[in-house]
């Protein structure tokens, strides 16, 4: 039998930032080969009972990282999918520490436009509105300026039908290298973002594969959850990857 090529082949991206979020998947592959590009892993292979063909890219913490390993695995592979996957931090109460998060879309929460004052007018945490930001479309052959970035709703649709096992819904996904820990920033977040959870990393696939037209995904368990109290667990991420590998069996001929 010939073998896959990875590299103009099409295959699910599956990114996972950390090991605690990508060492079960990597566990999983069949047939698994490493491939090195810059400072970046990635490994191919298949996964599941219909032996889909995957990429799982370990991007590292924060925004930098995520969009420079997107970056790298759209430019030297073919990826028809990208599930950005891993943990994330609650803002909503009605979503607790090891529920899962569907992503509906992705919103840029660092990006923000501050509101004029003068000298010595002081500083204010709340006078900001979201900033557009500027994406290449790839389809129109422009640039356009968008607020969030949307997920696939085939994808969204597939996560939801899902057994999951797990309490699961759609929600709003913000992402920055941020870590928020105030209640009424939190609040003020969910007021102007409307986010559900936040994360380190899926804004920055988002926005990628919105620019190229690839079908995203984000999908995050939540480790921890300062609006109910619910302190870090990272180790939830075994539980969010087994959640991606049963996404990942729903897919199939997708
Ligand atoms: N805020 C931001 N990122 C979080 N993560 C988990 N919880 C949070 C939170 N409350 C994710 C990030 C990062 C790592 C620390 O875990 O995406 O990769």
């Amino acid at each position: 039998m010939q073998k896959y090529d990875f590299k103009t082949q099409p295959s699910i991206l599956i990114q996972g930032a950390m090991d605690t979020e990508t060492e079960y998947l990597i566990e999983k592959l069949e047939g698994r080969e490493k491939i090195t590009l810059g400072n970046w892993e990635f490994h191919t292979g298949f996964l599941g009972k219909y032996r889909e063909p995957v990429i799982i890219s370990k991007t590292y913490q924060g925004m930098v990282n995520a969009a420079a390993a997107s970056s790298l695995a759209l430019a030297c592979f073919s990826p028809k999918t990208v599930i950005n996957q891993g943990i994330a931090g609650g803002h909503d109460t009605s979503f607790h520490r090891g529920d899962v998060v569907i992503g509906e879309k992705v919103v840029p929460m660092g990006a923000m436009v501050r509101r004029y004052a003068p000298h010595g007018a002081g500083i204010s945490e709340t006078d900001f509105e979201p900033l557009p930001i500027e994406i290449f479309d790839k389809g129109l052959g422009k640039t356009r300026k968008v607020v969030d970035f949307p997920c696939d709703e085939r994808l969204i649709a597939i996560a939801e039908q899902m057994e999951a096992g797990l309490t699961a819904g759609r929600g709003v996904l913000g992402s920055a290298d941020e870590w928020n820990n105030q209640i009424d920033r939190i609040a003020l977040l969910r007021e102007r973002y409307h986010t559900t959870a936040e994360d380190m990393e899926s804004a920055a696939p988002a926005e990628l594969c919105l620019s190229y037209g690839i079908p995203f995904i984000a999908i995050r368990i939540l480790s921890n959850s300062v609006v109910n109290g619910e302190e870090f667990d990272e180790s939830v991420g075994l539980e969010g990857q087994k959640f991606v590998l049963r996404f990942v069996e729903a897919l199939q001929g997708l």
